[in-house]
């Protein structure tokens, strides 16, 4: 079990605070440097402690500011996610921009530990647990913002509420595919919740981007494809840079968007489809309830709190 940090509250009425996911890596790391420069106070949340603390010696160097912190959490883990949200609700009173950016793509299938096939477990139900754990906070920002990290991979994708976790026929372009198609019409359905307020969702296709992204983290497999077609991809702080844009940009109008190079962009008709949206989040609602009925009324506590 991950720890946290339980460092006290602090004095965010005169900062702006980002919360990064997946930020010791690749566009993760690129979208927090980014923010520091631009005098965010960032939170770097990371599932490993090590690879977490080297990556936030690289922030401060390559930024030159040092108001940036790690807190651990496995998106993973509902229990994790529910025990880093604690932790936030008790050191700070908003939070202006989440990007939703962590993510994996296996090449076997695997589960998280809440038996969720991991491309579904990490990439949509995590962050969507984590988004509404948060949501009470972002909307007490004057100006908040969530960008969530798709892909342009959405486009070969389906849900299959028939077999959600692929336990019958996996292969790794349905899932990661069925994930980032996930993240659009979850993004579709927040904006429609927070349409009387002030808070923009919008999500984004990076681009081909050279990362570490379905590199194994035990065994490195998948290095030697990635150094080969390094040249041809984009640098990780040109694929974080709509992301950026859309956390920070003052006169932000667009919400519910999919966004590429900073311009509104095609997506697949599945992922503009309404029904199929409050289709998905009242799934994810039962899901995460099925493994924890207690989680979701965790969040009228966080409401209250
Ligand atoms: N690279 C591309 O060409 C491309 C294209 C389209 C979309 N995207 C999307 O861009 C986003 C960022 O990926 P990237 O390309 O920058 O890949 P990356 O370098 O592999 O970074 C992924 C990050 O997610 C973190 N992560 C994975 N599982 C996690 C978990 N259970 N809990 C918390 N954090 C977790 C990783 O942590 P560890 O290092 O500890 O594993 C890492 O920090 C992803 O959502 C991806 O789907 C990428």
């Amino acid at each position: 079990m991950l720890s946290h940090d339980t460092a006290t509250s602090i004095d965010d009425s005169q900062t702006k605070t980002a919360l990064v996911t997946g930020a010791n890596s690749g566009m993760g790391l690129a979208t927090t440097v980014d923010l520091l420069k631009k005098d965010f106070y960032v939170i770097m949340l990371c599932r490993n402690e090590q690879r977490g603390k080297e990556a936030l010696q690289t922030a401060k160097q390559q930024s030159k500011r040092d108001h940036v912190e790690l807190m651990l959490c496995d998106l993973g883990s509902l229990e994790s996610i529910r025990g880093f949200a604690e932790q936030f609700h008790k050191r700070f009173s908003k939070l202006d921009v989440l990007i939703n950016n962590a993510g994996v793509v296996t090449t076997k299938r695997t589960t998280t530990a809440d038996g969720f096939e991991s491309m579904l477990g990490i990439n949509h139900l995590g962050h969507f647990l984590l988004t509404n754990l948060l949501l009470e906070k972002i909307k007490s920002s004057e100006q908040g913002r969530i960008v969530t990290v798709s892909s342009g991979a959405h486009k070969a994708g389906k849900i299959h509420f028939d077999d959600p976790h692929l336990e019958k026929n996996f292969s790794v372009i349905k899932g990661y595919a069925q994930s980032k198609l996930a993240n659009i019409l979850f993004t579709r359905q927040l904006d429609d919740l927070l349409k009387n307020t002030s808070v923009k969702a919008n999500c984004v296709h990076p681009g081909a981007v050279s990362t570490s992204l379905g590199i194994n983290r035990d065994t490195g497999f998948g290095k030697t494809i990635h150094s080969v077609l390094r040249p041809f991809f984009q640098t990780p702080a040109q694929g974080a840079d709509t992301a950026v844009y859309l956390a920070t940009f003052p006169d932000l109008t667009e919400s519910g968007e999919y966004f590429y190079k900073r311009k509104i962009a095609e997506r697949s008709e599945l992922s503009q489809d309404k029904t199929l949206a409050e289709n998905l989040w009242a799934w994810s609602e039962r899901e995460i309830a099925r493994v924890n009925k207690d989680l979701l009324k965790d969040l009228d506590e966080l409401k209250e709190s």
